[in-house]
């Protein structure tokens, strides 16, 4: 019998029981070693989810030490590069969780690191596991469109405000562009075949996550829950997103391609208060086109599925490191949008549109 992949997860919070889910659920993983920095967390974390084989380490460090195959990185976005970079450096595969980093220089050494050490670097988007993103895909880059020149994207949720580490500039680095905002850069971009950013114009705003009517921790709130931003691209293509944690509105409207021969509208799956982001999957599409003598709409057939995304992702992850695969998601096609995000920090605090420079 092969041996079994070796994994271990580093930052036992909310999302790392999702990981832990998903491998249980893959007879050729097993669950080998925790870690977290609060003393005695991971310990705690390794008794409930009845981790009983797994060994427990309060460092990430240390449990890079320990004999793995990859690790599932789940730490706020500050600690994203550091723990990726020691990964990498140790040998260890890595499923690192989204947004790939707060900054473009750090994920910029987290590629070279990947490219140096030879190790795999995939960062974890969920939603690109429906089946419909890539027949989004495919229409797109079929052409059926002509030339697209202009695509709005984005979501809202009415009130869907996080806490804890997600709303600490120290620990999350950003809020709601960085948190959902990297979901809807990675449709709209992955889609268009990732093309290069120039520049970025961006607003942020947080009137409600400072707000104690509407957070229960308005005092430590210190990142954005509302942003927009026009981003420029090379072949003279614009992109415009928009993201809110918290609103007066029911939607921020729908993701558009806009092309030179047909259009095509795209909504996120979902409802209630946390959805209206694109966290998951296709909801609908629909293609605007002028035929029959007339401004014609048609609904685009859905893919019917049952596959729970995330768990693919973990799948999809872990057979690459049993098989010897490339990276799923690469971090270096993940870079191009980090730094439209590292941009929209930069120019939402100057307050004027910068320049993108990619390496
Ligand atoms: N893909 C998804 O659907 C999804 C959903 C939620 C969160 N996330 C992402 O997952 C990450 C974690 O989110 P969460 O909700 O689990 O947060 P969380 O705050 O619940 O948990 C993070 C844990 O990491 C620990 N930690 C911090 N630095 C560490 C380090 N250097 N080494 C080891 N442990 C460390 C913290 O003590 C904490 O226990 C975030 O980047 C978030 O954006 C992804």
């Amino acid at each position: 019998m092969t041996a079994k992949v070796r994994i271990g997860i580093i930052g036992t919070g909310g999302i790392a029981r999702a990981h832990v889910a998903a491998y249980r659920k893959l007879p050729f993983v097993e669950i080998v070693a925790v870690a977290d920095v609060i003393a005695g967390k991971a310990k705690e974390f390794a008794e409930r989810e009845g981790l009983t084989e797994a060994a427990a380490y309060d460092s990430h460090t240390e449990l890079l030490a320990a004999e793995l195959d990859g690790v599932s990185i789940c730490t706020p976005n500050v600690s994203h590069h550091r723990t990726t970079v020691d990964s990498l450096r140790a040998g260890k595969q890595v499923l690192l969780e989204k947004p790939m980093s707060v900054t473009l220089e750090e994920a910029i050494e987290m590629v070279q690191t990947a490219k140096e050490t030879g190790s795999m670097l995939t960062i974890g988007f969920q939603p690109r596991y429906d089946p419909n993103m890539k027949r989004l895909q495919d229409i797109v880059q079929s052409g059926r469109l002509g030339n697209v020149y202009y695509v709005e994207t984005g979501g809202g949720r009415r009130r869907g405000m996080p806490g804890g580490t997600f709303i600490s500039k120290a620990l999350a680095g950003a809020g709601a562009m960085a948190d959902i905002g990297c979901y809807s850069l990675d449709m709209a971009l992955n889609t268009l075949g990732y093309p290069r950013p120039v520049s970025v114009s961006a607003f942020t705003s947080n009137h409600f996550g400072t707000n104690p009517q509407y957070h229960p921790e308005a005092s430590r709130f210190e990142v954005e829950d509302f942003g927009v931003a026009m981003v420029r691209f090379e072949n003279e293509l614009v992109l415009q997103f928009k993201i809110s944690w918290a609103m007066h509105m029911d939607s921020l409207g729908s993701t558009l391609f806009l092309g030179t021969d047909a259009g095509l509208k795209v909504t996120p799956a979902g409802s209630g208060p946390w959805s209206g982001v694109w966290d998951g999957a296709v909801g609908s599409m629909t293609l605007f086109h002028d035929d029959f003598g007339g401004h014609t709409s048609t609904a685009v057939p859905l893919i019917g599925h049952s596959l729970n995304l995330f768990d693919e992702k973990v799948r999809d992850f872990a057979e690459a490191v049993r098989d010897g695969r490339p990276a799923p998601i690469p971090g270096e096609q993940i870079l191009i949008q980090q730094a439209i995000i590292d941009g929209v920090l930069r120019s939402s605090e100057l307050r004027r549109e910068v320049g993108i420079e990619l390496p």
